[in-house]
């Protein structure tokens, strides 16, 4: 093998389904010893590709070579047999195993016929460590959070020898310390050898880590180039085409909303072992931002008031009145929605079509008594399909079929088909590419000035401060701060980093 020799290449890979065309004879090359990001908007083909080049799917067209040999994996265990280890978009580990089962699953190590559980625990100790994540690897996977479950992944991914590395977005769940350990850990395979492929939407961590880009558009490569060499601007052009110029710029900073009764009010709020008591009020009209790092309390806050976590302190009015809500159930008839962090097991309905997906939480707020017509489900899908922006086959598609970042749209379209008074938003921007972020928040702006009340959670502080008239800041699982309208980043940080 000469050293210009690729360790992995695809050529002229086309995949359609069903007609759509998913990719259209594309190349990429992967050399060792480099990381090598693959861009894209959403529906761009980035996990099609991905998915091809593992054996999840036949590709139509076009050849696979690693060392310049032409191999076709059927399965993933195939691709990793050649040296192709994978973490895909949407973490497929099993919730009821344990970390230490999930990391060697398919390939327990044993010892006279019997799995040696003590080498595996060990072993999957050792492989986080190197992660720097120090957890009980016997326990279940589904007692940590998403963060922890996607390091988990990327373990997985690591405890085979693998020549190529492939990530589709492993960083759309950690914050910016998991970021940077698992950076550490890439440069180091990468010093060691290794070709890393890493798809990701956020722009600053592609130029923090990869040497080279290959931008994808419409299931069509546009190009390949040195990272040092393609501006930022540059490469969001690549990614957007023409469509850039019709874009605006950011939102206006929101005009503070009117003060006035608060619409919902926790007093004290809170659960032992999931959030201290909390003060906060939310009025319509209004986005309020709930900042902090990883393990502050903002998904447990945002449970707790949705009835996903019993409040065994405190009070909770709803214009003014006490209400107990002990259940979901509860919450959506006090007309709250709730767009869930992880969209997998809590989130789409993987066997429904887009539409029924998203006319879902309406229809099963009006009960089975109260059907929502088929006109009236074509009528509200297309709508909000129109208006975020989902690209799809069309609404009777199944919803697995659509990329990452278009079920993540669907989800939130799901949230506001009902029209709730307050919507509350975890990480609503996941996966969404960069010009999309745009638009799902100009959306909530815009819902925001129609009345709805709005908690905004994102681990993102730039965009928690750009979406909100007033930011709530946590640090472990305590409110330490309000800053009002007109907070800035460093507010943020500095009331996250301040000693309590
Ligand atoms: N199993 C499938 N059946 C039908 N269509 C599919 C399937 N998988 C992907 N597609 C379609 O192929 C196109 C590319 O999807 P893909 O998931 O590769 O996008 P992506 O670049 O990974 O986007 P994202 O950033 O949102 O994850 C999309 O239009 C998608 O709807
Ligand atoms: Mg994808």
């Amino acid at each position: 093998m000469t050293p210009a020799q690729p360790v992995l290449e695809l050529a002229g890979i086309s995949k359609s389904f069903l007609g759509v065309r998913a990719l259209a004879g594309v190349d990429l090359r992967l050399q060792a010893g480099e990381v090598h990001a693959l861009m894209g908007q959403n529906g761009a083909g980035k996990s099609t590709l991905i998915k091809v080049l593992t054996g999840v799917y036949p590709a139509d067209a076009g050849t696979i070579r690693i060392a310049g040999e032409a191999v076709r994996p059927r399965s993933p265990l195939e691709a990793q047999r050649l040296g192709v280890s994978t973490v895909y978009q949407e973490v497929n580990l099993c919730p009821n195993l344990s970390v230490a089962e999930n990391i060697f699953a398919g390939r327990y190590p044993r010892r006279w016929g019997t799995i040696a559980w003590r080498t595996m625990e060990d072993r999957a100790r050792a492989l986080l460590a190197r992660l720097n994540v120090n957890i009980d690897v016997g326990r279940l996977l589904s007692a940590y959070p998403m963060a922890v479950q996607q390091m988990v992944a990327i373990a997985r991914a690591l405890s085979v020898d693998a020549r190529v590395l492939v990530l589709d977005e492993p960083t759309s769940s950690l914050d910016e310390d998991e970021v940077r350990r698992l950076f550490a850990v890439l440069r180091r395979l990468r010093d060691e050898g290794m070709a890393i492929l890493f798809v990701t939407h956020f722009l600053e961590q592609v130029y923090a880590i990869a040497d080279r880009i290959t931008v994808l558009r419409n299931g069509e490569r546009v190009g390949e180039y040195r990272a040092e060499h393609l501006s930022a601007p540059a490469l969001v052009a690549a990614m957007v085409g023409r469509e850039l110029a019709a874009r605006r710029e950011a939102a206006p900073a929101p005009a503070a909303a009117a003060g006035g009764e608060a619409l919902v009010e926790l007093r004290g709020l809170g659960s032992k072992g999931v959030v201290h008591p909390t003060d906060l009020a939310l009025r319509a009209g209004e986005v309020v931002g709930l900042a902090g790092l990883l393990g502050s309390g903002r998904t447990e806050l945002a449970r707790l008031l949705f009835g996903l976590e019993r409040a065994d302190k405190g009070e909770l009015r709803v214009r003014g009145a006490p209400v107990r809500v002990d259940r979901p159930r509860q919450a959506v008839a006090l007309g709250m929605g709730l767009l869930p962090e992880d969209r997998q097991t809590h989130g789409i309905v993987s066997d429904l079509s887009l539409r029924e997906n998203i006319v879902l939480a309406l229809q099963a707020r009006r009960g089975v008594l109260r059907n929502l017509g088929a006109q009236e489900q074509q009528r509200l899908a297309e709508g909000l399909v129109r208006a975020l922006g989902i690209k799809a086959a069309s609404l009777d598609a199944p919803i697995a079929q659509l990329s990452g970042g278009n079920q993540q749209k669907a989800l939130l379209a799901r949230w506001l088909a009902t029209q709730p008074s307050l919507l509350i938003l975890d990480e609503p921007t996941r996966g969404i590419d960069v010009a999309a972020k745009q638009e799902v928040m100009d959306e909530i702006l815009r819902l925001a000035g129609e009345g709805m009340a709005v908690l905004f959670i994102s681990s993102e502080i730039d965009e928690v401060v750009r979406v909100s008239h007033r930011i709530a800041v946590l640090r472990d699982r305590h409110k330490v701060g309000e800053l009002p309208a007109g907070g800035q980043e460093q507010d943020v940080y500095r009331l996250i980093a301040e000693e309590a």
